[in-house]
């Protein structure tokens, strides 16, 4: 197994692994290993099927369905469709997931640990890739604060929300979706806490994302909104950002701890991207 490192800070691309077989266990605690090191893995030319794309993820623990079962795959609702086709007259996918930066599912108690995204179909424009999605490194980027800074966020907790987003975005694509309050009800606000700790290596990570956090808990609206963008920009400073080009056969796995990502929504039909994730069930925020 080699490994090669996709941007200085985190990220690293794992080679000679076909994840269509069972891996044996010194192979997956290697991926683990270096999952949990560096935040983003990437396996090229991999062809998998639904299922196998289910047992990897698997073994990295339980799996989440999401929220948005209208996207999930009926025989395995624990692979979500990213796409922007449209079959039948009804589309099979989430059109434009994430064309902000975010973490997945930080509007949960008890948000994902990682996803594991495998590309089916790249749309392309005179033989560039399009639909890149970017990462961005909350750990490095919580290393690079100042001592004021570490100390200012300490102790800090901020609210999260999944449904104001969501439904700027489809008013944004010209949808007048309503949502019920039950459907609501099922995703409540929660407050996490402003830097949080990596489960598993002990890392501490900027836990605060443009996508679903809405204000800094007992801090004046505009002092948060103030303190949100600093954060924001701060996280996604160059040098601790990483865009991927997607190739058909990419699987690549995020850890939602320690790294922000980003969809790039620079393509439309005929140009067709389908895209398979499943979610990592994680551990409560702390
Ligand atoms: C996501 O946010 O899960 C999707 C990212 C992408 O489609 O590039």
């Amino acid at each position: 197994m080699k490994l090669q490192p996709l941007s200085p800070l985190f990220g690293t691309r794992i080679e000679d692994v076909d994840l269509s077989q069972d891996l044996d266990n010194d192979t997956f605690a290697a991926i683990e290993k270096a999952y949990n090191a560096r935040s983003v893995i990437l396996f090229r030319n991999q062809k998998i099927t639904d299922a196998q794309h289910v047992r990897f993820s698997r073994r990295l623990g339980e799996l989440e369905i999401h929220v948005l079962r209208e996207f999930v795959k009926p025989v395995h609702p624990e692979l979500y469709v990213l796409s922007n086709i449209v079959e039948n007259g009804k589309p099979i996918g989430i059109k434009d997931a994430g064309n902000y930066w975010h973490t997945d599912l930080s509007y949960t108690k008890v948000p994902s640990r990682g996803s594991i995204m495998y590309s089916i179909e790249v749309p392309h424009k005179d033989g560039v890739p399009l639909g890149d999605t970017q990462f961005a490194s909350t750990a490095a980027a919580y290393n690079a604060l100042s001592e004021t800074m570490k100390q200012k966020l300490a102790g800090l907790k901020a609210v999260h929300r999944f449904w104001d987003r969501y439904l700027r975005e489809r008013k944004a694509a010209g949808s007048d979706v309503v949502i019920s309050d039950e459907r609501r009800a099922q995703t409540p606000d929660v407050v996490q806490p402003v830097i949080r700790t990596h489960p598993f290596t002990g890392q501490k990570c900027i836990y605060v994302n443009e996508g679903f956090t809405v204000g800094i808990v007992d801090m004046p609206e505009d002092e948060s909104r103030d303190l949100l963008k600093e954060l924001y920009a701060h996280c996604t400073r160059p040098e601790f950002t990483y865009r991927h080009k997607w190739q058909v056969g990419d699987v690549v796995m995020w850890d939602n701890c320690a790294t922000l990502h980003r969809a790039t929504v620079d393509f439309a039909l005929p140009q067709r991207r389908l895209m398979q994730r499943t979610t990592l069930k994680g551990t409560e925020v702390f």
